[in-house]
């Protein structure tokens, strides 16, 4: 594990290029990575409205920021510490939709602006942040009393977490600085300043992404689960706002 911020931030760069430059597909585009997603865009849907200013923390090659801008955004800030995958997002951006997102290579905790987002969304970053109370309170300055911040994060307690503690193993991503149950992930956002309006488990059956075409009865069994057993579910979804101060 990096010993201070700088080495961790440039680490993680460096995990992504060394990804980018193999030329290989970095994130899973398999048919459960895909109904992961859509039911990420589903929660996130809920908090959005035509005109919306985003901040898109981590955004990786940009995808979520293009559906965002399509879906209405007024603009999109898509923010990502990894210069590979900023130019990879932009080059990825069609022309009609240039005009609203506009790409910042920076990492989260030293990004500065005006408290102008109505809506943050930050997906699968959480679990990567080598100073997440730091990371929220540079966020809590660039929004309003009624933003909402999104977030989704990879559960600690996840079942196959578990499964391999049974075992006296541990496999965390090297790409990960900390996981955090969904118990751990309010204390932190409750210690950043923000109360948390929702909190719903995702996915549930470890091996998943492993499997083809063909699973859907599967999928919604592991979405049901990880909605009704959230403790062990695979990721965690939270919406929080900024806490009300007296
Ligand atoms: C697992 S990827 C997720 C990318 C994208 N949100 C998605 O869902 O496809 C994590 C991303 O967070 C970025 N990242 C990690 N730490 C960051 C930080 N402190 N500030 C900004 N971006 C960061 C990485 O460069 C990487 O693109």
């Amino acid at each position: 594990m990096a010993g201070d911020k700088q080495t961790w931030l440039e680490s993680q760069a460096e995990f992504y290029c060394h990804k980018l430059q193999e030329g290989r597909e970095v994130f899973d585009t398999g048919p459960y990575a895909t109904m992961i997603r859509g039911e990420w865009l589903r929660f996130i849907k809920n908090f959005m409205f035509d005109g919306a200013a985003i901040l898109d923390v981590g955004c990786g090659d940009g995808w979520q920021s293009r559906w965002l801008a399509e879906q209405g955004a007024g603009r999109v800030v898509a923010l990502d510490l990894t210069p590979g995958f900023i130019v990879r997002a932009r080059s990825l951006t069609p022309a009609h939709l240039l005009d609203k997102i506009t790409y910042v290579c920076c990492a989260v905790e030293d990004y500065r602006s005006e408290p102008t987002f109505d809506v943050v969304v930050m997906k699968d970053v959480f679990e990567h942040l080598f100073e997440p109370q730091k990371a929220m309170e540079t966020i809590a300055d660039l929004i309003t009393e009624s933003s909402i911040v999104l977030i989704e994060t990879c559960n600690r307690r996840r079942l196959r977490n578990t499964l391999w503690r049974l075992v006296g193993r541990s496999k965390i991503s090297p790409a990960h600085f900390r996981e955090y149950t969904p118990g751990e992930l309010t204390e932190i956002l409750q210690e950043s300043g923000f109360a948390v309006d929702e909190m719903v488990g995702l996915g549930f059956l470890p091996g998943l992404g492993r499997l083809r075409k063909g699973h859907e009865q599967l999928f919604a069994l592991d979405l049901w689960l990880g909605q009704n057993v959230p403790g062990l579910a695979g990721g965690i979804m939270a919406a929080c706002k900024k806490a009300q101060v007296g």
